[in-house]
């Protein structure tokens, strides 16, 4: 590749992903806009506290990534990844920790940052596990939730985007591990995976 050309584009009429892409729900630019802000609101409530964000793999990969380089102080970084039972696109509600976090939360300012809340389920397992380590304080900051989801009830202090129920993907969202790498949130046309 010639060094003043643009990289493969993750677009194109034969590729196999496009079939199955549906409305950009969240376009690159606004997420990017969303994230200075979020990290301008942290950066301001945790001075003299840098957080530690506990990032729930893998969907909040990419959120946890961007959104950490927006706030403006030494933060930590810790990783948990769960396994929801019920089907591709569908959570039940009961949530299994398949990696557990390294750092003792006790006495930290915790940050959870989540992909998506949708019914709230594996929110509120995460928060009941994770406040039972006695944090010094303890906040949720969500990329999505959805519409019909009560912020307030649910207790997410931190949204970026209001989504509706159609299941969406990209930007760290997947179904069956496919369409994290989409750099927007579109809603997924196609199949249910298994
Ligand atoms: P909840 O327990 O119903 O709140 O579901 C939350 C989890 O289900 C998220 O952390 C996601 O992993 C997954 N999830 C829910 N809705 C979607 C979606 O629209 N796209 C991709 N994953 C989703
Ligand atoms: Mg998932």
């Amino acid at each position: 590749m010639a060094p003043d050309q643009d990289p493969p584009h993750l677009t194109g009429a034969d590729h196999p992903y496009l079939p199955h892409i549906g409305e950009i729900l969240v376009t690159e630019e606004q997420i990017r806009n969303r994230v200075a802000e979020l990290g301008v609101d942290i950066t301001r409530e945790y001075q003299g506290r840098p957080p530690l964000l506990v990032c729930v793999l893998k969907g909040a990969m990419m959120f946890v990534s961007d959104l950490s380089r927006a706030i403006d102080l030494p933060v930590e970084f810790d990783f948990m990844a769960v396994s929801s039972y019920g089907s591709a696109t569908r959570s039940s509600g009961v949530v299994r920790i398949v990696k557990d976090l390294d750092i003792d939360l006790s006495g930290r300012d915790v940050i959870l940052v989540e992909d998506i809340v949708d019914s709230g389920l594996t929110l509120s397992y995460l928060r009941r596990t994770l406040q039972a380590r006695e944090p010094a304080s303890f906040e949720v900051c969500s990329l999505l939730v959805r519409e019909s989801t009560d912020v307030e009830a649910v207790g997410i202090r931190h949204v970026g985007f209001r989504v509706p129920d159609d299941f969406v993907i990209g930007y760290g969202l997947d179904v069956g591990e496919r369409y994290r790498n989409l750099p927007y949130i579109a809603v997924y046309e196609g199949p249910e995976a298994h």
